[in-house]
């Protein structure tokens, strides 16, 4: 797949499907900022990649606009443009709405919501460097199937999720005039680290199963999205929230 533009940052870059999206646009010839709040696990993937100064990255909590203007300070060091901005660091904390902790919700809300649009906020100058209607530069943000379809035991996770459908949209007509193209990929059960904890007993959270197509995604099903919203065959594609989930929300399976 061709692609006009090259240098992207990406948020919860160190894990599942951000960490696959940097292989995969590196593998394209992009070059890549990557955010995460695990510095340890940024290090350790970039002494696997031998890509040389097409790769860098930041320790950045995506909950703080403090962290995220600093990794941006930092950003603007090595280049004035972005042409693309993935956000998926995102975090699931399940539980009842009784038994949830006010902690728990302030957080997904923090770094699920408030996340990529603090996110985009700080990185729309150099959204907006160098593009224009004709060639927009390019949000993917990270929504959910549980943002659509909601869950028991993952009802704040769900909302904040379907909070992010709703943001996308509006920032996608906000910024439409200035070339910005904004987008989410709305993914069913991805085989990620993120949904290897959560499988584990006592966690209080029934995983989905497989899919009608007969198994959960891989992060390559939800990567091979995110690079058509980035592609130019994306071009006139704004403010839609895709389901990439095998057909799982279509219809109830009754036994
Ligand atoms: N895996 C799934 O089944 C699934 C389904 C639907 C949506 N999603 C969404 O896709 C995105 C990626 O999920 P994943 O499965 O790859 O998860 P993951 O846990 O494998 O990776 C998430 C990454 O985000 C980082 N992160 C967490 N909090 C952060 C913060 N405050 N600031 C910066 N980075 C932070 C983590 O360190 C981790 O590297 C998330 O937004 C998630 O909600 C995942």
């Amino acid at each position: 797949m061709e692609h006009s533009k090259h240098i992207a940052v990406v948020t919860g870059a160190a894990s599942g499907i951000g960490k696959s999206t940097v292989e995969r646009l590196l593998a394209h010839g992009w070059s890549v900022c990557a955010l995460d709040i695990s510095e340890d696990a940024l290090a350790s993937h970039a002494a696997e990649l031998q890509v040389g100064d097409r790769y860098w990255h930041h320790k950045c909590d995506v909950s703080s606009h403090d962290s995220i203007k600093l990794s941006f300070a930092a950003i603007r060091r090595r280049t004035d443009k972005v042409d693309a901005l993935v956000c998926s660091a995102g975090i699931v904390r399940p539980g009842s709405l009784e038994e949830q902790s006010v902690e728990d919700v302030d957080r997904m809300l923090a770094v699920n919501l408030k996340g990529p649009w603090l996110t985009t906020k700080e990185a729309l100058p150099m959204l907006r460097n160098r593009s224009d209607v004709d060639h927009p530069s390019r949000v993917v943000f990270l929504g959910s199937i549980a943002g659509i379809r909601p869950k028991v035991g993952g009802g704040f996770y769900g909302a904040s999720k379907a909070a992010l459908h709703v943001i996308t949209g509006v920032l996608a007509v906000e910024l439409a005039a200035s070339g910005v193209l904004v987008n989410a990929v709305a993914p069913g059960t991805v085989a990620t680290p993120m949904v290897e904890a959560m499988s584990k007993p006592g966690t209080g959270y029934q995983v989905s199963g497989e899919s009608p197509l007969g198994r959960i995604a891989a992060p390559d099903d939800i990567v091979d999205v995110i690079m058509f919203f980035l592609s130019d065959a994306a071009r006139y594609v704004n403010g839609t929230v895709l389901p990439v989930d095998g057909g799982t929300r279509a219809a109830f399976v009754r036994p």
